[in-house]
């Protein structure tokens, strides 16, 4: 275990557990319909990878940007993205694939900038969902765990840029970040 961690919250072998179902999941759903897999980066592009492959049905992928924390272990509440797709998802199935949905500041801006290009369905599959810290109206229609309000890191969840290509998801120790 990295040695900024206090837990191992998620091993590997969790995690791919978890994903192997997800992909069960959403392979009743949209075997198909040749869905848009829209990630958020850059935290999701770990999960993307490994959801993708556990999904054994035609599939598009894409990506946007978008970011809020910067070297903070709380949003700033300012989301700034950029190179969401337009009029290109007309009349297509979107599932918008997260890392985490935490207070949902992120997705609540996401899913209205998509839901204007008129998909012909519009869902999210979070990885992490830290159902507790919700402040917008939003939900995940697949979530991979529900998580407490720790501050977590790894698989893809960074602190300021630092942790994304560990293997595992664990909680972050305060003194690292305060
Ligand atoms: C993280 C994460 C989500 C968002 C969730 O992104 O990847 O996009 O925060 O938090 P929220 O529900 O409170 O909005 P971050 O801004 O850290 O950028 P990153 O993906 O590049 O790490």
């Amino acid at each position: 275990m990295h040695r900024d961690l206090l837990n191992i919250s998620y091993s590997e072998e969790t995690i791919s557990a978890c994903v192997r179902g997800l992909g069960q999941r959403l392979a009743a759903e949209y075997a198909d319909k040749n869905p848009i897999f829209l990630g958020i980066l850059k935290g999701s592009f770990v999960f993307m990878s490994d959801l993708i492959r556990a999904c054994d049905f035609p599939l598009e992928v894409r990506f946007l940007t978008a970011s809020s924390y910067g070297s903070s272990t709380v949003t700033s509440g300012n989301v700034s993205v950029s190179g969401a797709p337009g009029t290109e998802i007309a009349g297509r199935h979107v599932i918008i694939v997260e890392d985490i949905l935490d207070t949902g500041t992120t997705l609540a801006k996401i899913r209205d900038m998509l839901s204007a290009q008129n998909p012909a369905s519009l869902k999210i599959c979070a990885f992490l969902d830290k159902a507790e810290c919700r402040r917008a109206d939003i939900s995940a229609d697949y979530v991979g765990f529900t998580c407490p309000a720790a501050f977590f890191v790894g698989y893809g969840l960074d602190y300021a840029e630092r942790y994304r290509n560990l293997p595992y998801v664990g909680v972050l120790k305060p003194e690292v970040y305060e």
